[in-house]
């Protein structure tokens, strides 16, 4: 028997996020271009939204951060950073399913607050999540955690919608 052999791509070298120490406006302001950069070489979407989740993780170190994608009638989890977290978010329920139903990033100030939050981690505290529109469809959401209050506010919306779009321009 033959056994065929994946050759590895070595002209595709592994890439350093640059990490800088600063305000919001001017960590995401360093991190897109360098996440335009990280993506642009590479097809695999599954390895794009990967590489953002850790380059996101890299510049905030928030608590959780990644992606639920939507497979039949539910959101299953995808590529993320941080603790453990719930495989399966049904249409509707928690503020990704939430996000999933308006098509609209939600954002949740205090999550004790947000009835029906679904608290994959008891340090969660706050928490925003953007949908991925393509072709006016909602094909997953980004989630992002934190484990303080009022941590994410419309800055963060316009800049993670942006991020999403890297990769899913809805065009
Ligand atoms: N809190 C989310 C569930 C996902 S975890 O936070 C990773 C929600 O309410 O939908």
């Amino acid at each position: 028997m033959q056994i065929r052999q994946l050759i590895p791509n070595f002209a595709n070298m592994a890439h350093e996020i640059e990490i800088i120490d600063a305000g919001k406006t001017e960590k995401y302001s360093s991190l897109f271009p360098q996440l335009q950069e990280l993506v642009a070489h590479e097809s695999d979407n599954i390895a794009n939204l990967a590489n953002i989740a850790a380059a996101l993780k890299q510049q905030f170190n928030w608590l959780w951060v990644g992606f639920y994608l939507v497979k039949e009638d539910e959101l299953v989890l995808g590529p993320f950073q941080g603790p453990v977290a719930c495989t399966r978010i049904q249409y509707g329920k928690g503020v990704c399913g939430k996000s999933w139903e308006d098509a609209a990033t939600v954002i949740v100030k205090d999550v004790n607050n947000f009835p029906g939050h679904i608290a994959c981690s008891s340090l969660s505290k706050s928490e925003i999540v953007v949908p991925i529109i393509q072709d006016d469809i909602v094909i997953g959401v980004l989630d992002v955690d934190s484990e303080y209050l009022e941590a994410f506010d419309n800055e963060d919306s316009v800049w993670l919608n942006k991020i999403v779009k890297l990769i899913f321009p809805n065009e």
